[in-house]
């Protein structure tokens, strides 16, 4: 064996070492490598298509052992990329190739920012999505939903571009698997190794009828690539899939840079399905770098916008955090009451079916609801027992004293809701303004509902807690008077679960409430 020929097996076993870790075939990278040890093109295609096949055969292995690859979810999805994979081939020769591969490559820039950056996830959001286009399944131990109304027009996308632009589908999958779909990185990663496997093959069997394979460095190199993708897959599966993740993201972004390099640099980019053959010709061309330069800027531009929004977003929650725990220490002693009635309103908001925007002014409202207390003095505020009309009257300022203190602030404008009408009642005997019935904004029924619940079941310097059955009782007896009936009935159906929760472990029920502000925040 030749010098140079040792040479392209170990860059070729490096490179499936690498491809296997993130569930890839390998072939962006094992064609250009076989042309550069001079190996002709249609030659070195169909051989990257062999070794991909390989690969996949090799760590799908691995991961199936592992039990790391949902086969169905595989299929189901490979099938429709197989299609748009086809036609995104089809169609490529209307499109100039540098084009293509400049637009595709601001993508990969672009997917590659999202993948490095770190996004939290609520541990379980996707369980309780049960529509009929909800593909839910369950796989070692893990339980998502696959939202198949939006997974297979992805896949059939994903399969289009990768037609178009001519790399084979793993680039795209594990990313749109991973951050549109919801499914767990290594289910992911083990999925898609085979889903690459099965496009190569395809696109393999049509080398294979053109007489384009050459079989003695296939197999060479096939013995190179089996064995590293068994040591990839392995590696894989040792490392944990937050750092998994963001190597993806600094494999795509090298990818991005690589496809801008490669547009000037060699001479054509392959896919199988490509009417004409194999090859969309791509020459050096001055306007599709700089289209290419501004994508990737646009994309690095958008990223730093969105955190810059991420950080902004972030001290607004560490601000109301501080008002409400500061107001509820001069309370209460404890800011717990907030906790606990913004977890439960949180609770109750989503079985009355509120958007992801309402919830979010609910939340704020609930763990604000009595800020204006700050100005309300100690004697009044403090007193034991029960207050005189006239220190009532003084009490009640705590709601203008709340909504003059968030008024000026953008960001807690959908908190105000809650904040100005939380002492108002259904039948109108409440104050500052004796709204009735739906005149009362929703977020402020459902809340006061859980205040008072709280409130019942709490024991005060001037009174002791209620059990749950008494303070349930109550609650139903002010339905229609103090509450809104189909709020208490909603309310009633989660009762003793969510007592339960909000008066178990207090770090249990912060851990809870994160994870509620996760999912409706996205921090
Ligand atoms: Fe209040």
């Amino acid at each position: 064996m030749s010098l140079s020929t040792t040479l392209l097996a170990g860059i070729i076993f490096l490179v499936a070492i690498f491809f296997s870790m993130l569930g890839q075939g390998g072939g962006v990278l094992y064609t250009p490598v076989q042309v550069l040890f001079g190996i002709d093109f249609h030659v070195a295609a169909s051989t990257s298509l062999f070794l991909i096949m390989l690969a996949s055969l090799s760590s799908t292995l691995v991961f199936r052992k592992a039990k790391k690859v949902d086969w169905s979810l595989a299929l189901v999805l490979e099938s429709v990329t197989a299609v748009g994979g086809f036609i995104g081939g089809f169609t490529s020769g209307l499109v100039s190739g540098e084009t293509l591969t400049g637009l595709f490559s601001g993508l990969v820039a672009f997917a590659a920012i999202f993948m490095i950056h770190e996004f939290k996830h609520a541990s379980k959001p996707l369980t309780a999505k049960n529509s009929w286009f909800y593909w839910q399944r369950s796989f070692n131990d893990q339980h998502y939903a696959v939202n198949l109304l939006l997974a297979l027009p992805v896949s059939f996308l994903a399969g289009a571009c990768s037609g178009l632009v001519g790399v084979g589908g793993g680039i795209l999958k594990v990313p749109l698997m991973v951050l549109l779909l919801g499914i767990p990185m290594d289910i992911a990663v083990g999925s898609s190794a085979l889903m690459v496997g099965l496009t190569a093959a395809g696109g393999f069997a049509g080398h294979l009828t053109a007489g384009h394979w050459d079989w003695q460095i296939s197999l060479l190199l096939g013995v190179v690539v089996f064995a590293g993708g068994q040591i990839g897959a392995r590696k894989s599966l040792a490392l944990d899939s937050r750092k998994m993740k963001k190597m993806f993201g600094w494999f795509l972004l090298l990818i991005a840079i690589i496809m801008l390099v490669k547009n000037v640099t060699v001479r054509g980019i392959v896919w199988p399905f490509h009417p004409s053959g194999i090859f969309i010709d791509g020459l050096a061309a001055k306007p599709v770098i700089y289209l290419s330069t501004s994508l990737v800027l646009l994309g690095l531009a958008l990223y730093y916008n969105y955190r810059l929004r991420q950080n902004i977003l972030k001290n607004h929650i560490s601000t109301a955090q501080l008002l409400g725990v500061a107001v509820a220490l001069r309370d209460h002693g404890t800011a717990m009451h907030n906790f606990r009635v913004t977890y439960a309103a949180s609770r109750l908001g989503e079985v009355m079916g509120l958007s992801k925007r309402s919830m979010q002014g609910l939340m704020k409202g609930a763990f604000l609801h009595d800020v204006g207390k700050i100005g309300i003095a100690d004697n009044i505020l403090k007193k034991p027992g029960k207050l005189e009309p006239a220190e009532f009257i003084l009490m009640q300022r705590h709601v203008e004293l709340g909504v003059e203190l968030l008024t000026d602030g953008d960001w807690f404008h959908d908190a105000l809701d809650i904040v100005r009408y939380h002492h108002e009642k259904y039948d109108g005997s409440g104050y500052l303004q004796q709204l009735r019935g739906k005149e009362i904004p929703l977020a402020a029924r459902i809340f006061m509902v859980v205040d008072v619940f709280d409130a019942l079941i709490s024991k005060r310097p001037y009174k002791e807690a209620l059990a749950f059955e008494q303070a349930i009782k109550m609650i139903k007896q002010q339905s229609a008077h103090h509450f809104d009936p189909e709020i208490v009935t909603a309310f009633c159906s989660i009762a003793k679960e969510l007592s339960d929760e909000v008066h178990g472990n207090e770090e249990q029920l912060k851990q809870r409430l994160m994870e509620k502000r996760i999912r409706y925040f996205g921090i």
